[in-house]
């Protein structure tokens, strides 16, 4: 008994990837910080002239006494300007909100979108939660890495790609699917995905959405329901109301 278990266990580790569970990768972010040659406090960090007024501008949204709830945008500021977040950045938001440093380590470390450690230009994130992965997020993954020789975690030699592997993107009626920076990439296929790797990989502009013909999500036999006018307002209700 005991070796049939044994065995069966051998059998799932041989898999690809276990079926029971998600990928065994963890997220690449640095959740501790380590001074380096390229991120320590003794390197200075300020915004921009322009992202000085935008940072004013993004506290002036928030009532009196809760500024420090743009801490969020003004680390999204930072990591736009500076191209990822070193902790020189994470000092500046504190100084500007009045916050403790550690409180915008929290924020900075708790979500993803954050990347604390030097990315490429380009920033590809491939979704392979369950979805993606059902329609053939592997092929895509494989794809990337060959293209750009790098995993999940890694930066090209050149500092042009960088390359995630994260969890559900929200676009999974589009899967499967990556995103590079701002932009998602739907629908794909492996040709489709070397493409966009290769126009990025010459600063070519290249079309973000889907790549099926589909204008967003709309079912890709034709639409089977709400085919007809809207009925316009009041449709419905009582003639007494
Ligand atoms: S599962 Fe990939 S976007 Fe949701």
């Amino acid at each position: 008994m005991l070796r049939s278990i044994k065995s069966v266990g051998n059998l799932l580790r041989c898999n690809y990837r276990y079926f029971q569970t998600s990928t065994s990768s963890l997220s690449e972010n640095l959740f501790v910080h380590r001074d380096s040659t390229e991120d320590n406090p003794d390197i200075v960090f300020d915004f921009t002239e322009a992202n000085k007024k935008r940072a004013q501008a993004i506290i002036s949204i928030y009532p009196e006494g809760h500024e420090k709830a743009a801490v969020i945008p003004l680390l999204d500021l930072a990591q736009r300007q500076h191209g990822w977040l070193p902790i020189s950045a994470m000092h500046k938001v504190a100084e500007l909100l009045n916050m403790p440093k550690m409180r915008v380590y929290e924020v900075a470390t708790f979500y993803t979108m954050f990347n604390r450690k030097p990315m490429g230009k380009y920033h590809v994130q491939i979704c392979t939660t369950t979805p993606c992965w059902l329609r053939g997020s592997d092929d895509i993954m494989n794809c990337i890495q060959k293209k750009l020789g790098i995993k999940p975690g890694e930066m090209t030699a050149d500092r042009k790609f960088s390359l995630s592997e994260v969890e559900c993107l929200g676009a999974c009626v589009n899967a499967p699917m990556i995103q590079v920076n701002d932009d998602y990439f739907e629908d794909l296929t492996v040709q489709d995905t070397e493409e966009i790797l290769n126009n990025l990989s010459h600063d070519k502009p290249v079309k973000a959405g889907p790549r099926s013909g589909r204008f967003a999500a709309e079912p890709s036999g034709g639409l089977t329901s709400l085919k007809e006018e809207p009925k316009g307002p009041g449709f419905g209700v009582q003639p007494g109301l």
